[in-house]
């Protein structure tokens, strides 16, 4: 799993300092595409929450006669998607309840949404209640106490635009307040005592922020491997929320 080293310390290192990121990096990407596909079965229900521009399964990636809805608190995101992206859409917000989507859907997802809520707790209570009884959350979002979180919540936020369209190449207009609420492995599985399952999969991935600089990259790397062997989970850049009600 992408929480683990690919290498030893000091091959990772070296190779960070060559400017090439871990393999574990490749493996990242995959990872939540990976863990969504074996719920992915014919005339299922899925719900996108913070779904924005983006959904997370692209039309032809979904199952035969899905029925795939989109959420998300701001309209004009969900109309900047591409056309056929949601068969309907929601405009709301997931810290409040929406009661027509109550028990709907089998499956709930979201990609680098929960960072921004200002309630993770809120946010989790009215995902469980979207879900049938026995459907499945799978989230990806990002850690509080990774260092891009902490400079997000002092650096205001047209200056992290502005550092992220240089540093990554970033569409401005992609980047959105975050808040972090909540966002670390131990908060986290403490606040969802009443799923089924809970599993918090901790992803170690801040060296995408740091491509411009090889000294960076390496040290960042050192630090990652730490953490990653020490499993000290409530540090890590990204987690994978996988549940069941
Ligand atoms: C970083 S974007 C991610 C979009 C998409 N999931 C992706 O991976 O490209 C975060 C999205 O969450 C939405 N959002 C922020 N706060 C929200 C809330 N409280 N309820 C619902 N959506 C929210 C934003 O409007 C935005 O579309």
């Amino acid at each position: 799993m992408t929480s683990r080293a690919s290498g030893g310390f000091k091959e990772e290192v070296k190779q960070a300092w060559a400017g090439k990121l871990p393999e574990r990096y490749g493996l990242a990407e995959a990872s939540f595409l990976d863990l969504v596909s074996p719920s992915l079965t014919p005339g299922c229900r899925i719900l996108d929450v913070g779904a924005g521009r983006t959904p997370v399964l692209a039309p032809e990636a979904r199952p035969v006669g899905c029925e795939y809805v989109g959420l998300d608190i701001a309209r004009s995101e969900l109309e900047g998607a591409p056309a056929g992206s949601y068969d309907s859409f929601v405009v709301g917000d997931i810290t409040k309840p929406t009661p027509e989507l109550e028990g709907r859907f089998d499956l709930v997802l979201s990609l680098q949404l929960l960072e921004h809520v200002k309630s993770l707790d809120d946010s989790l209570n009215n995902i469980y209640s979207y879900l049938r009884p026995g459907g499945r959350f799978l989230g990806q979002l990002s850690g509080r106490f990774s260092f891009f979180a902490l400079a997000g919540r002092v650096i205001p936020i047209g200056a992290s635009r502005a550092i992220l369209k240089w540093a990554q190449h970033r569409d401005p207009a992609s980047v959105f307040p975050a808040h972090y609420h909540h966002c670390w492995a131990s908060a986290i599985r403490k606040i969802t005592p009443q799923w089924s399952r809970v599993d918090v999969i901790p992803i170690w991935g801040g060296n995408a922020y740091l491509t411009r600089s090889r000294a960076l990259l390496a040290l960042n790397t050192a630090y990652e491997h730490w953490g990653m062997a020490g499993n000290h989970d409530n540090l890590a850049t990204h987690y994978i929320i996988d549940a069941r009600r």
